[in-house]
């Protein structure tokens, strides 16, 4: 969950919609993400346009970092509850077509396959990896 989730109080709300989907949460940290952490998670990103906003975003106060653990594919149950990046576009019942407006503060990240899963994990918890 990035920064606008927390600031907003939605923690309950978030988490609450992966567990009633049944996955599981088997790790969990608030925390501060710093610039260089942020710089590797987001490293496919170097160069954009939005680049610089995005790390100042997700940097600038406590994220909630999760796994979740489900069946196979997971990540797909997850990316399908987020909704699409646009909160704008994103479908009514997503955690994003619910709750967000903007594309950049649109309240959560989720890895968006089997490697960047693996690869994302071993960054923010490198203890389960
Ligand atoms: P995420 O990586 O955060 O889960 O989001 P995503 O896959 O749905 O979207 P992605 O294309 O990976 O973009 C990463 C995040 O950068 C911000 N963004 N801003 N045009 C823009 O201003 C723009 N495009 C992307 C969003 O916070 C997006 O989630
Ligand atoms: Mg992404």
């Amino acid at each position: 969950m990035k920064p606008d989730g927390v600031e907003r109080g939605l923690i309950g709300e978030i988490v609450g919609r992966l567990e009633n989907k049944q996955l599981r949460v088997v790790a969990a940290q608030l925390r501060t993400i710093d610039e260089v952490t942020a710089a590797r998670h987001y490293a496919e990103h170097a160069g954009k346009p939005f680049y610089d906003d995005l790390v100042a975003f997700i940097t600038r106060g406590p994220a909630l970092l999760l796994v979740v653990e489900g069946p196979a594919d997971t990540w797909k149950v997850v990316r399908n509850l987020m909704g699409t990046t646009n909160p704008k576009e994103a479908a009514p019942g997503t955690i994003r077509g619910d709750l967000a407006i903007e594309t950049k503060e649109n309240l959560v990240h989720g890895s968006d396959s089997t490697e960047s899963a693996e690869r994302e994990i071993a960054i923010f918890f490198p203890e389960l990896a």
